[in-house]
């Protein structure tokens, strides 16, 4: 495993980190705990130190999980969880949804009262990192949440304050960063081989206040491994039913198809790790965060920290 500084004034962390979205039992079709189990085991006891989460995921089970984990180790590992609130599933635990629809509250008294829940299920003190939930826009351009995150960092409910960046919102957004620097420790991004929105504004600005940025999403909900083709077809309680849609897929595949003989030409790797890889070559990014439901699926993805060094301009482009 390889380490990295998180940005100018973030923790140390495995360049390869666990995103635990995908074993919160929610969202991502049938789910498994005790697999779920067994990979995070698997990847800490192989160097991963960085857990990215969120409050909702799995409305809760995805932190419990974590704690669990935690419980179950013999000594501390020097791990930094980060998760994530502003996403108000409250309200939603008794209606029974497929999926999980997003409930924005960045309120005070929610953040608040989000914070403390977060932080009895991790069976912490502090959390290390908070991250907004990907606010929308109107969100942001409001002063309460900010002064909460700053707030919560003063008084050591937080370690490191993060913000989540909206997909599809990169640009849009940056703006956010550039008035918000002195206060974002991290910021959370979606960017992989397929999606390079964040290379036009959001990169550069994090780069010149030396932002810490986490890259998620980095092979595309699975797809990126090349496992998907025009006929998958995901059931009602799998988000990619919407987010991998016949029609995305197909779009996503197209462009994919004409990558094919750059994962050929390195196929000592496989299409997952090249992926990851990827996130890993661009000068702003400093770990990435696969979700990871089996214990196969860790051994993988961890081997994209050991790789050879690829550069940047060495993948492919996106035309
Ligand atoms: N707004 C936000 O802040 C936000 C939004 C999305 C995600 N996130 C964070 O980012 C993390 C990563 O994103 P993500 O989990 O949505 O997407 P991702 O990492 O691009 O894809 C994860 C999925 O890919 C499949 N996969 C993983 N490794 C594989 C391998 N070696 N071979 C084949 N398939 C493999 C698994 O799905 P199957 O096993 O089911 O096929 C896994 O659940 C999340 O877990 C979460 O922590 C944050």
């Amino acid at each position: 495993m390889k380490y990295t500084k998180l940005g100018k004034n973030g923790p140390t962390v495995s360049t390869v980190g666990f995103g635990a979205w995908g074993i919160s039992g929610r969202d991502w079709g049938a789910a498994d705990d005790d697999a779920a189990v067994r990979a995070l085991h698997e990847a800490i006891d192989k160097g991963v130190t960085f857990i990215d989460t969120a409050d909702v995921y799995g409305y809760g089970h995805s932190e419990e999980l974590i704690a669990r984990v935690i419980r179950e180790r013999e000594k501390r590992d020097d791990l930094v969880i980060a998760t994530k609130a502003g996403n108000n599933f409250y309200p939603l635990l008794d209606k029974h949804l497929p999926v999980t629809p997003v409930n924005h509250d960045y309120s005070r008294e929610h953040l608040i009262f989000a914070v403390e829940q977060s932080l009895k299920r991790l069976g912490v003190e502090t959390l290390d990192i908070l991250q907004l939930h990907s606010p929308d826009t109107e969100i942001l351009e409001r002063d309460e949440p900010w002064e909460v995150l700053e707030s919560l960092k003063r008084s050591g409910k937080i370690r490191y304050a993060g913000w989540s960046v909206q997909s599809f919102r990169e640009t849009e957004q940056a703006p956010f960063l550039e008035r918000h620097h002195d206060l974002l420790d991290v910021i959370q991004v979606r960017y992989n081989l397929l999606e390079r929105e964040a290379e036009k504004k959001l990169f550069p600005l994090a780069m010149q206040y030396g932002t810490g940025i986490i890259v998620r999403i980095p092979i595309l909900f699975g797809l990126l491994a090349g496992k998907f083709n025009r006929e998958t077809r995901f059931p009602e309680n799998d988000h990619r039913k919407i987010n991998l849609s016949p029609e995305k897929l197909d779009l996503y595949l197209s462009q994919l198809e004409k990558m094919m003989p750059f994962f050929e030409k390195y196929d000592n790797y496989t299409m997952t790790q090249l992926s990851l890889r990827f996130c890993l070559s661009h000068p702003a990014t400093h770990t990435v965060i696969p979700g990871m439901r089996t214990v196969e699926q860790v051994h993988e993805n961890i081997g994209a920290a050991e790789m050879d060094y690829i550069s940047y301009k060495d993948f492919p482009s996106l035309d």
